[in-house]
């Protein structure tokens, strides 16, 4: 279905939401918003924008009711007024049930674990009070790591406990699971896409390192310095996921290399994802196009890179700095070949918020590192009155 009428509405409207407009805005697609903050990043590039909240069943009904096809940028939406919303004979990508399972993370190992995905060991528990007896008793051994079920993201729902005094400390309240603490080398990402008539595209695996205080991802290399025998069934195992969820459009698959070079699957999302910025600018098809092409029926794109190299860093806030933002050495960064910037909008910075991200293509993973890390101490995202914050 390849039309500039159409409406495509979109929940949730932070900086997916947005690059996935910007994307739709290339072939004239018509793009509608639903997100509770006014002047979100999305607004500022969609066709219109609604303010609501997409976890709200009638805000969501209200809002579908004109639109043709209905997408996500975020997992943690009404499900209930989508599958209502398909009853009527709206298109609904991903649908609603195969986001119950992912925005659940113990359905979602469970699903793992009913299909034979590799996956870290795991048991669920009602609450912390039924963990913490699991654990005092010695039936789940320490380290573990706590998940939250339900509503975790960049690591908010996620405790690595390795003494009993963490018990104190660290427990999450709620529902939640236990999981082995795996070995790993490195974490990969492969961003895999399929659409209705069941063609499935991968995009090579990128490298994620991780910020020691955030828990965020902070640089990512593409591409992923794995073996191709790790490569190859890193892309395989991706696709086995997307095929088994039948899920139409992206899914993001997150994944542990352990030294012994087994892959786990940790979780993975279905939408665009921080992992597969970087495609934007240096492969032939990006993610956000991949996701327009799968969820309206299109043939897929080739998510092969352009470039021998890319590297993406998350440009947070500045830890300190809390106001409205200004990109310190933005200037002298753009300097440099093979800098892309991508900003998202956000007026006000806070310590740790993404705000943007920067991509360094190279001739190179070296010469994309060496670059990527003059970014990473040239470009500060801070407040326009400094240390507003104490440290
Ligand atoms: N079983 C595990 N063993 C070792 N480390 C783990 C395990 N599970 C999670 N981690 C670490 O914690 C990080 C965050 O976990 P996870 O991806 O499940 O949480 P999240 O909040 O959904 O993250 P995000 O939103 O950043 O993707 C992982 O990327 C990994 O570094
Ligand atoms: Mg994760």
């Amino acid at each position: 279905m390849f039309s500039t009428t159409k409406k495509i509405g979109i929940l949730g409207g932070g900086q997916l939401g947005k690059m996935l407009c910007l994307a739709a805005a290339n072939w004239d697609f018509k793009t509608y918003i639903l997100d509770p903050t006014p002047g979100c990043p999305a607004s500022q590039v969609c066709t219109e924008s609604t303010i609501g909240d997409f976890n709200h069943y009638d805000d969501v009904m209200a809002f579908g009711l004109d639109k043709d096809l209905i997408t996500i940028e975020i997992e943690h939406v009404n499900t209930d007024a989508l599958r209502a919303l398909q009853r009527m004979g709206k298109i609904v990508h991903p649908s609603p049930d195969v986001l119950d399972i992912i925005k659940d993370k113990g359905l979602q190992k469970l699903f793992y674990q009913k299909n034979g995905i590799p996956t870290a060991d795991f048991e669920l528990f009602d609450d912390e009070n039924a963990l913490r007896e699991a654990i005092v008793s010695g039936r789940w051994p320490l380290p573990l790591v706590q998940k939250t079920r339900t509503a975790g993201y960049d690591g908010k729902g996620v405790a690595v406990l390795r003494t009993l005094q963490d018990l104190e400390t660290k427990l999450l309240p709620g529902p939640c699971l236990a999981e082995v603490l795996a070995d790993i080398q490195v974490e990969i990402a492969v961003i895999a896409a399929q659409n209705p008539a069941g063609d499935v595209a991968v995009f090579p695996a990128v490298e994620m390192d991780f910020h020691p205080e955030a828990n965020l991802v902070e640089f990512l290399l593409c591409p992923a310095r794995v073996s191709s025998l790790v490569e190859a069934e890193a892309e395989a195992l991706a696709e086995r996921v997307i095929r088994t969820l039948h899920l139409c459009g992206l899914l993001a698959v997150e994944m542990f290399l352990t030294p012994a070079g087994e892959l786990l699957v940790n979780e993975c999302a279905p939408r665009p994802h921080n992992s597969g910025h970087h495609t934007i600018d240096s492969a032939i098809t990006s993610q956000f196009e991949q996701h327009l092409r799968a969820i309206m029926d299109l043939p897929l794109g080739a998510g092969t890179q352009k470039v021998a190299a890319a590297v993406m860093i998350n440009l947070l806030g500045e830890a300190g700095h809390k106001g409205p933002v200004h990109y310190e050495g933005a200037a002298q960064c753009l300097a440099l070949e093979g800098v892309h910037l991508h900003l998202y909008g956000k007026a006000l910075t806070s310590p740790f918020r993404k705000m943007g991200h920067a991509t360094i293509t190279a001739d190179s993973v070296e010469l994309a590192i060496k670059k990527a890390d003059f970014v990473k101490h040239h470009l500060k995202v801070v407040a326009m009155e400094p240390l507003l914050l104490n440290r």
